[in-house]
């Protein structure tokens, strides 16, 4: 199920969000030199594509990410031994390895963080990753009841409960949070950073269920539907596009005044989108 190449052929919204992201802090950016990490990188496309060539070309890059399939994928497709190279890392780890601490002058992550429920322990990890005065750029998925609420049901559900595990997994830690950035800039400064922007965004994105859902289902969290058998796992991926559709087509229904359901509805979520500094 977990299949890089999946995910790099949907990957567009992201492609599209980072790019005004890198745009929108770009006076920021354009400063930054040495060397990077991509925390999360995916199958590396966008760290190829997308950051690199954003920013100073003397800056050089590791991306990183728990799944080791994504990371020998990215290393074979992009890696080359002078500006990039992917190594396996969880960004929630209680042992950070030595060889990162205090090595980077900048940290981006992108779509990854709504997936790592220790929060502290996840941002502690980034902030030593930081040499002192440096800097990081995050966005990550805050609100997003289709993706969210509908795996949480799933996970309680008995026909699934036992390979899903605990349905907090599954749940974003700021989707219930009624002051989203508030709580994230309280954790950033807890922890030690000077946070320099902290906002939280509405967003909305035309996608096609199926396609999306692969995209979504080929991700990490989902490692767990490799141990399904073939006939469990086929229920589980109609019973979460049933549940995903109802969910959008409901939020949608709900912020219409003439409600007409049609093909082509949007999907809403929210960001949260942080910059933040290591205090020197
Ligand atoms: C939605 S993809 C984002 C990929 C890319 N950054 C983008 O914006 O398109 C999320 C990635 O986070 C990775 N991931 C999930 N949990 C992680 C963790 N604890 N540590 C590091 N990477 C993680 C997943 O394996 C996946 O490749």
């Amino acid at each position: 199920m977990v299949k890089p190449t999946q995910y790099v052929i949907f990957d567009n919204i992201s492609r599209d969000n980072i790019s005004l992201l890198l745009n929108e802090f770009d006076k920021d950016l354009k400063n930054i030199s040495g060397k990077c990490m991509d925390v999360g990188c995916g199958p590396g496309d966008i760290t190829n594509d997308i950051l690199l060539p954003f920013l100073d070309p003397n800056v050089t890059m590791i991306g990183t990410d728990i799944m080791e399939e994504m990371v020998e994928y990215a290393n074979k497709t992009y890696g080359d031994k002078e500006r990039l190279k992917f190594e396996a890392l969880d960004i929630q780890t209680k042992k950070l390895p030595e060889k990162y601490i205090s090595e980077f002058d900048h940290i981006f992550s992108f779509h990854v963080l709504q997936w790592c429920n220790d929060v502290h322990q996840t941002f502690r990890n980034i902030y030593h990753m930081l040499r002192p005065g440096k800097t990081m750029l995050i966005s990550s998925i805050a609100r997003q009841v289709p993706i969210f609420e509908s795996l949480e049901a799933m996970a309680e559900d008995t026909r699934y409960a036992a390979y899903m595990g605990n349905k907090q997994k599954y749940v974003g830690s700021f989707h219930y949070s009624t002051r989203p950035y508030e709580e994230l800039k309280e954790v950033l400064e807890d922890i030690g950073f000077q946070v320099h922007h902290c906002s939280h965004r509405n967003l909305s994105s035309f996608l096609n269920t199926q396609q999306f859902l692969s995209m979504i289902t080929s991700q990490y969290t989902f490692a767990f539907l490799d141990k399904m058998p073939n006939n469990l796992r086929e229920e589980f991926m109609n019973e979460f596009a049933r549940r995903f559709d109802e969910k959008k087509d409901k939020e949608y229904k709900d912020r219409q005044s003439d409600y007409k359901l049609h093909d082509d509805i949007p999907f809403y979520y929210t960001v949260l989108v942080a910059y933040a500094q290591k205090c020197s």
